[in-house]
C-alpha cells in the first residue's frame, strides 16, 4: 500500500482484516514510527482498533520508503494524493513519482493497483512509465467517506475495477471476495469516470438540495418536510439530500474542478457541473448573508460565534471546509470569530480557538452553526442566552429545535427552513 493517508491507511489495515498481508509505504519517517506503534493520525471510527489489531497479528506493518520488501508484493496499491493544480485538474506528480520509485522493485505478474482519484487516462500514464508486458495496472477506485471509511470499506455498496487484462480485474476483485460485494469489471477509462461521476452527482444533489431550501424560504415551504416528501420516491432516495452550508472536503471540490478540467481537455464543456460548483460559492454567501441580517445588515464590528470548523462531524480534517471559507467571508467584511471544534485545538488566523461552545458564544452577536457535531443539538439555549451580547443562532446544519431556541428568546435562522 503505497501511501498511508485516509485511503491507504484504510484499505491497508482493513485488506489485513479480510486477511491478507499488508506492508503500508509511506516516505514520512514520523508517520511510519507513529503507525507501527498503533498511533494514527487522523479520527476514523473504528481505524486505530483494526490498525492495532493487525499489527499485533502480524498481518500489517508499515514500512519508511520502497525497499525489497515490495519484491513480495502481489498487489502494489497506490494510494498517493492527486492534489488540485492551479488550473483545476489534478496533478499526478505523486503517482508518477511513486510509480517510478517502485519500478526497481516490481515483481513478474503483480498488479499495480491504482485507487487514487485520477483523470480519465491515468491507467495509460502508469503503464507507460511501467512499460512491461508482465506487470498489470488495474483501476480500482475508492467510495469511502471520511469519518465512516472502516463501515464502508468492510460493507460496500459496489466493487470497481478497470483493467484492460479481464484475468488481472478478476484478481483484484478477488481480493475483496469474502464482502460478497457486488463487483462491476470494466475498462479503466470507465472506471475513472465512474469515481468521478458519483462525486459529481453527489455533489450535484447537494446542491440541489441546498437551491431547494433557498426556494422554500421564498416561497415558505418547509425543506424538512419537501425532502422527506421526495425522498419517498425511490427514484430520488432520501439520502444525501440535507440541505448545509455547502459542500466541501478534500474530494468533492477537488474532484468536480478536476472533472470540468478533463471534460475541457477532451471537448466538452461540463457547463451542468460548472453551475453546480457555482452555486455552491453561492451557498457560502447566503450563509453569510443570513449572519449579516442577524446582526442588524452590517458585520464591520461584530462578535460571530462559530460552532464547528470541519468540512463535517466526526472528523478532524480541515481541508476545503464550508466553515472557513465562511469564517473567511465573515472576518473580510469586518466580524471578529470566536470558534470551537472538539477536533481542533491548534490556532487558526485570527480565530480565537476557545474550548467550549458556552467560551465560544460570550459576548457574541450571532452563533452560526457551521459542522452539524452532535454536541450541538443538546447546548442549552437559556444557558446560551445568558453569555451572548445578542440572541441570534444561525443554524447552517439544520440540527436544532427552532422553537427551543425561539422560545429562549433567540431570532433563529436555519436553510431552507
Ligand atoms: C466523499 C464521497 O461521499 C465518498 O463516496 C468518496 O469516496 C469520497 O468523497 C472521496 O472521493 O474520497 P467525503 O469527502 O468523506 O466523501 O464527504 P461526504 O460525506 O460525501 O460529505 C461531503 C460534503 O457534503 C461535506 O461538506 C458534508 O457536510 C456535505 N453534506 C453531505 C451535506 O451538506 N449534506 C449531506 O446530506 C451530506
Amino acid at each position: 500500500m503505497v501511501g498511508a493517508g485516509y485511503v491507504g491507511l484504510t484499505t491497508a489495515s482493513c485488506l489485513a482484516q479480510l486477511g491478507h498481508s499488508v506492508i503500508g509505504v509511506d516516505v514520512d519517517a514520523t508517520k511510519v514510527d507513529h503507525l507501527n506503534s498503533g498511533v494514527i493520525p487522523i479520527v476514523e471510527d473504528g481505524l486505530e482498533s483494526i490498525t492495532r489489531q493487525m499489527l499485533d497479528a502480524k498481518r500489517l506493518v508499515f514500512q519508511l520508503g520502497y525497499s525489497d520488501s515490495i519484491k513480495s508484493a502481489e498487489f502494489i496499491f497506490l494510494c498517493v494524493p492527486t492534489p488540485q493544480d492551479e488550473d483545476g485538474s489534478a496533478d499526478l506528480t505523486y503517482i508518477r513519482e511513486a510509480v517510478t520509485s517502485l519500478l526497481p522493485f516490481l515483481a513478474s505478474g503483480s498488479i499495480i493497483v491504482n485507487k487514487s482519484t485520477v483523470p480519465v487516462g491515468s491507467t495509460l500514464v502508469v503503464e507507460e512509465i511501467v512499460r512491461r508486458e508482465d506487470i498489470f495496472v488495474v483501476s480500482n477506485p475508492e467510495f469511502l467517506r471520511e469519518g465512516s471509511a472502516v463501515h464502508d470499506f468492510l460493507h460496500p455498496d459496489r466493487i470497481v475495477v478497470g483493467s484492460s487484462d479481464r484475468r488481472a480485474a478478476q484478481r483484484v476483485a478477488d481480493l475483496y471476495q469474502s464482502l460478497n460485494a457486488r463487483v462491476i469489471i470494466c475498462d479503466p477509462a470507465s472506471a475513472e469516470t465512474i469515481k468521478y461521476a458519483a462525486n459529481a452527482f453527489l455533489a450535484t444533489k447537494l446542491s440541489f438540495a441546498n437551491a431547494i431550501a433557498a426556494l422554500c424560504e421564498h416561497v415558505g415551504a418547509n425543506i424538512d418536510d419537501v425532502i422527506e416528501g421526495i425522498g419517498q420516491d425511490k427514484r430520488i432516495g432520501n439520502q444525501f439530500l440535507k440541505p448545509g452550508p455547502g459542500w466541501g472536503g478534500s474530494c468533492f471540490p477537488k474532484d468536480t474542478r478536476a472533472l470540468v478540467k478533463i471534460a475541457e481537455s477532451a471537448g466538452y464543456d461540463f457547463e451542468l457541473l460548472r453551475g453546480v460548483i457555482d452555486f455552491n460559492e453561492i451557498q457560502f454567501d447566503r450563509i453569510v448573508d443570513k449572519v449579516r441580517k442577524a446582526v442588524g445588515g452590517t458585520l464591520t464590528g461584530k462578535n460571530i460565534a462559530v460552532l464547528g470548523l470541519t468540512f463535517k462531524a466526526h472528523t478532524n480534517d480541515l481541508r476545503d471546509s464550508p466553515a472557513l471559507r465562511i469564517v473567511e467571508h465573515l472576518q473580510l467584511q469586518g466580524a471578529t470569530i470566536n470558534a470551537y471544534d472538539p477536533t481542533v485545538t491548534n490556532p487558526l488566523a485570527q480565530v480565537n480557538i476557545c474550548k467550549t461552545p458556552i467560551e465560544t458564544c460570550d459576548m457574541t452577536d450571532a452563533i452560526l452553526i457551521a459542522t452539524e457535531w452532535p454536541e450541538f443539538v443538546s447546548l442549552n439555549p437559556s444557558e446560551i442566552g445568558k453569555v451572548v451580547r445578542s440572541k441570534n443562532m444561525i443554524d447552517a446544519r439544520n440540527i436544532l429545535d427552532a422553537d427551543l431556541w425561539r422560545a429562549a428568546g433567540f431570532t433563529y435562522q436555519g436553510v431552507g427552513r
